[in-house]
């Protein structure tokens, strides 16, 4: 997307001053614009690239907190089962007031293993659910297969999550621009914000590239893997932010839906099924930098992988290979909330996995936070790598 220039914002702005800014349009970005405009507040979003085309638009939009519960972190899987719990409704809301389809679909998980040492961290995976007390069931292979006729007859075992569900990321965040905008919030694609203006520890606006200034007493920054090189802030108010390389594969079935219905996960990735014959393989894991580049070895390992447990993947056809960016922290959780360095200055990233799952809850949180309620657990608070990044 070609860039804006400063003025072109500003002329296409009614005012130059709001309550917030909030600099990046991805989902979380997006859902907090939306929510923000709901509490009042004037809103003015800007994204350099075009909204919801980072990261969003390559997650495979599983809301998967049961399946991805980590027994160390119980205030991640409080926060992600939360978001999830609000996922219906909110997703009702947004196609209620768009009239746009986000993808939503209760379909469920199932976490396949395909040989004896899979099976073995699948029953301990299960223990753990159980001792967490989070819903889920053990399936010999023909109860999984009776369900998903297309899984190997080889498979192993298999567990059950019925409440992990998915949604399309591309869809939400068309319709989350869609209900932000009939909001009230100013939505700006491709405008870089230069650096977040702070004197005296307190916010008062961004700058433009072309040094234009739009005021504001909060700035948002929800820029994902981006967040931690935006210019202005000080050192101990940064939330380091590394990127976390993902690389997939749009797949489609010529003939149509029903080759899954469930999310299927396994070790090393996850087939999610769209529900209209589209399905998203993914996704390496890869510690790379900002690197997105497509390699031979990241496809072929998803494949390999996805070929054991579901063979008819490979009679499908493929329609894109997407690489993404998650934003990860050093504890991999996100900051959201409000720094007790810089006045006016909050942060809603670091999601790694969970930006889509989680994006419900950070735009009701941070619209709290900006209304002035303190609702974010010290677990996320962006303040708690003051020691990592001084
Ligand atoms: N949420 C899945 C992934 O990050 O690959």
């Amino acid at each position: 997307m070609p860039a804006k220039r400063g003025a072109d914002v500003l002329s296409h702005t009614q005012h130059t001053s709001y309550d917030v800014v909030i600099v990046g349009g991805g989902a979380c970005g997006l859902a907090v614009a939306w929510r923000a405009r709901a509490r009042g507040l004037s809103v003015c979003l800007l994204d350099r690239g075009a909204l919801g085309a980072a990261t969003s638009a390559v997650a495979a939009g599983m809301l998967a907190p049961v399946s991805e519960a980590d027994a160390g972190e119980p205030a991640l899987v409080a926060l992600g089962l939360e978001s999830a719990r609000r996922w219906p409704a909110f997703a009702g809301e947004l196609e209620d007031v768009t009239g746009m389809p986000v993808g939503y679909r209760a379909c469920g998980t199932l976490v396949v293993a395909r040989d004896r040492d899979e099976a073995e961290a699948l029953e301990r995976e299960l223990a753990l659910r159980d001792r967490l007390g989070l819903e889920t069931r053990r399936l010999l292979p023909s109860e999984a297969r009776a369900v998903e006729p297309a899984l190997a007859p080889t498979l192993r075992l298999a567990l059950e999550v019925p409440s992990d569900h998915a949604v399309d990321p591309r869809a939400l965040c068309s319709a989350l621009a869609t209900a932000a905008e009939r909001a009230g919030a100013a939505l700006h694609p491709g405008v870089e914000v230069a650096r977040v203006i702070i004197a005296d520890a307190r916010v008062s606006g961004v700058e433009l590239p072309g040094g234009e200034r739009i005021a504001c007493a909060q700035v948002v920054v929800a820029a994902g893997p981006w967040s931690g090189a935006l210019e202005g802030i000080p050192t101990a108010a940064r939330v380091p932010v590394r990127p976390v390389k993902g690389q997939s594969l749009r797949l489609r079935d010529p003939s149509g839906p029903g080759l899954l219905e469930r999310v299927i996960r396994f070790e090393g990735g996850y087939l999610v099924p769209r529900g209209d014959g589209r399905y998203v393989l993914g996704a390496t894991v890869e510690e790379r930098g900002f690197d997105t580049a497509v390699t031979a070895l990241g496809l072929w390992e998803l494949l390999r992988d996805a070929q054991e447990l579901v063979p008819g993947v490979l009679e499908l056809e493929v329609e894109e290979l997407p690489v993404g960016l998650r934003p990860g922290t050093p504890d991999n959780a996100p900051a959201l909330g409000r720094s007790t360095v810089v006045e006016g200055l909050l942060w809603a990233t670091g999601h790694h996995r969970n930006g889509i799952l989680l994006a419900p809850l950070t735009g009701d949180l941070l619209a709290a936070e900006l209304t002035g309620e303190a609702v974010v657990a010290p677990a996320f608070a962006p303040d708690r790598f003051a020691a990592v990044v001084a």
